[in-house]
């Protein structure tokens, strides 16, 4: 039995070596970005898992989960959600704080962006340690919405960050690397 063949937009992604810092390998998509065939397949990817599900909503998270979020929610004729890092959004917020390896971090979402039960899909270009993802899927249920799943274009798989996912819901990478 022989893997799938890869969709052609990885072939579009790039290794940068040391960055942001010594030892880290870097994945760098904006060569795929600035390929019109490129970013539209990498979009197909995303969008593939979930075009036949109920969804109300695509969360995603800034900066460049917005790349991916604000497209597919256009593919999938859904409405877009943004989470922010602190003190960007202007209305009342709900706000997440998550371990990073060395610190934390903080995230918000606009207290009134779900109503409740709204069938939520969480979207994100990278899955590293997975804390950024799973706390997005934190602050949609405080809403009161439902993580129905997440979707992310590249999965580390040596950071282990499917293990920090505490949601229920499927959680697809368009690539495994
Ligand atoms: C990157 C990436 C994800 C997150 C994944 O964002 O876009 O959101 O890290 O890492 P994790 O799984 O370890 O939480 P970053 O914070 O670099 O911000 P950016 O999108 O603004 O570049």
């Amino acid at each position: 039995m022989h893997e799938p063949a890869l969709p052609s937009w990885t072939q579009l992604v790039r290794d940068i070596h040391d960055f942001p810092k010594p030892g880290i390998v870097f994945k760098d998509i904006t060569p795929m970005l600035a390929d019109a065939q490129g970013f539209a397949g990498a979009i197909d990817t995303l969008a593939a898992p979930w075009r036949d599900a109920s969804i109300d909503a695509i969360v995603a998270v800034e900066a460049r989960g917005f790349i991916f979020g604000a497209p597919l929610a256009r593919a999938l004729g859904i409405g877009f959600v943004p989470v922010r890092k602190p003190g960007k959004l202007p209305g009342r917020t709900v706000r997440q704080t998550y371990a990073l390896e060395y610190g934390e971090d903080t995230l918000e979402i606009h207290a009134d962006a779900l109503h409740a039960g709204a069938r939520v899909l969480l979207i994100d270009d990278v899955l590293a340690t997975g804390g950024t993802l799973d706390a997005t899927r934190a602050l949609v249920e405080r809403l009161d919405a439902r993580v129905i799943g997440a979707g992310v274009l590249i999965e580390l798989a040596a950071l282990h960050g499917r293990a920090r996912w505490n949601g229920t819901a499927p959680l697809r990478a368009a690539w495994v690397v």
